[in-house]
């Protein structure tokens, strides 16, 4: 059998396993898996030393969103470069409607920003901001292949909040669907009492940028999240909590799980490395979003819940602002943008924290950044996994080279980093995405506007295998 790519010699990982050989890549698509594969008028592209892993999976991700004054500032060019730096070769991004807009129209818009930019393949999440007027558009959407929708339980002054009638309507359709639906679980009523009692200009004089986790106490979280789960019990409905941050909602998942609830949960990489002491130095203001970065024992708690398996995925909930944009604040943290950088150094992070560090093995890692986020996500088997007949989407990753974070280096627009100066190793020396070699030698080498979108059928665990290698 002749092909047109070999990836020789790597260590691969193989959902089942991993073994040092071959890749055999024709067109698109993984054809061959093996030792000594014939390399007869292939390219020949050498692993030897290094880690094969499958291309990873970014589910959650905000690219050009208008958001609390600002646009974040890496569109589908550089946010799809700065995550094919990093090994992603699929990113999920959310289509908000922006005012009076249907849910087709969101999609339209996000359709726009991605053509002829995208580096990478993607799709998106609808998100559902008014039920009234959304509730029988999600359907349409079913059909156009969009099958995961999302909603906020907070952001009212941005026009998204959803409220317990929407959630619950939500996932009555996700039942009769087969599709899944996304809550951003932070608890509003709570929230805004919080928030509404710190805000004086005393208190904000005195602790700055720290009245953000102040306000935002484990609770918050929490209690969204238990009454999201109850949704979900009462009505059958498949559910996922975006970005969970608390040891508390690892918990209540976990509950949830044994007694059969259908509910997933990911953690994004920032909850497993950072904790809020980022929130005293003299640029904490930066690192803000929401929910905000918690204590230790939340991020041992969450690298915990990938282990035993409440965790499902590991994302970034990239949702870039400059120093200039961040700079909106002006002392007052509830206008600062929320967001951070996250799509260049996710597997960077994962890797040398959890992997190097003995928190994961390799074999975890890839299933949280790219099997188990294709499965929930209706992707699975055509991305995910080093299969034959899936997309050839791979990472190839030298076990210990370290390159030091810095934004001056790096593709995203970000012009800080909340790492920088980490040194991390599992940057991509190459990466391919569908057969092309789009990193090459650590450095950007693919064409904008050659990633696609991917239509899905289904999400949520019970239905994974719906796309079609
Ligand atoms: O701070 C964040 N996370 N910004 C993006 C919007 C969201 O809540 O995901
Ligand atoms: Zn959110
Ligand atoms: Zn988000």
């Amino acid at each position: 059998m002749q092909f047109d790519t070999v990836v020789r010699g790597g260590n691969v990982v193989t959902p089942t396993g991993a073994f040092t050989g071959d890749v055999g890549i024709t067109g698109e698509k993984i054809a061959a898996l093996g030792a000594n594969l014939d390399t007869t008028g292939a390219k020949v592209i050498d692993a030897a030393g290094h880690h094969v892993i499958p291309g990873v999976l970014d589910v959650h991700v905000h690219l050009a969103l208008p958001f609390m004054g600002a646009v974040s500032a890496d569109d589908y060019r550089s946010g799809t470069r700065a995550g094919a730096r990093g090994g992603v070769t699929t990113l999920i991004d959310f289509a908000i409607p922006y005012e009076g807009d249907s849910l087709s129209a969101a999609a339209d818009n996000w359709h726009k920003k991605a053509e002829g930019k995208a580096l990478i393949d993607y799709t998106f999440h609808i998100c559902v901001t008014r039920w009234d007027e959304h509730k029988d558009q999600i359907k349409g959407m079913v059909d156009r292949g969009f099958s995961t929708f999302k909603e906020f339980m907070i952001y009212a002054s941005e026009g998204w909040q959803s409220d317990d009638r929407a959630m619950f309507g939500t996932l009555e359709k996700m039942k009769e669907y087969g599709t899944m639906l996304l809550v951003h679980a932070e608890s509003a009523g709570v929230l805004d009492e919080l928030i509404a009692r710190y805000h004086t200009p005393e208190l904000m004089k005195k602790y700055g940028a720290r009245l953000h986790p102040m306000t935002r106490p484990n609770f918050v979280e929490a209690e969204a999240i238990q009454r999201a789960v109850m949704w979900s019990e009462v009505t059958g409905g498949q559910l996922y909590i975006v970005h969970m941050s608390t040891a508390e909602g690892a918990d209540i998942i976990r509950a949830a799980q044994a007694r059969g609830v259908p509910v997933l949960a990911e953690t994004c990489v920032q909850y497993l490395v950072l904790d809020d002491s980022v929130f005293d130095g003299p640029d904490g203001h930066l690192f803000a979003c929401c929910p905000q970065v918690k204590k230790p024992k939340d991020m041992a708690r969450l690298w915990q819940g990938l282990n035993s398996g409440e965790v499902s995925a590991v994302s970034t909930d990239t949702c870039t602002f400059t120093r200039e944009q961040k700079a909106l604040w002006n002392g007052d943290w509830t206008k600062i943008p929320m967001g951070l950088p996250g799509l260049e150094t996710l597997l960077p992070l994962t890797y040398t924290r959890g992997v190097l560090e003995g928190r994961i093995s390799l074999q975890q890692m890839c299933d949280k950044l790219s099997t188990s986020p294709a499965r929930m996500m209706g992707l699975y088997p055509r991305k995910g996994a080093i299969q034959v007949g899936a997309d050839a989407d791979l990472a190839i990753i030298h076990p210990t080279t370290q390159h030091t974070v810095s934004p001056k280096t790096m593709e995203t627009n970000a012009d800080w980093s909340p790492y920088d100066g980490w040194k991390l190793a599992g940057f991509a020396r190459t990466t391919l995405s569908r057969g092309d070699v789009i990193v090459d030698d650590y450095k950007v080498v693919g064409k904008e506007g050659r990633g696609q979108w991917l239509p899905r059928k289904s999400a949520g665990l019970a239905t994974s295998d719906s796309a079609g290698a």
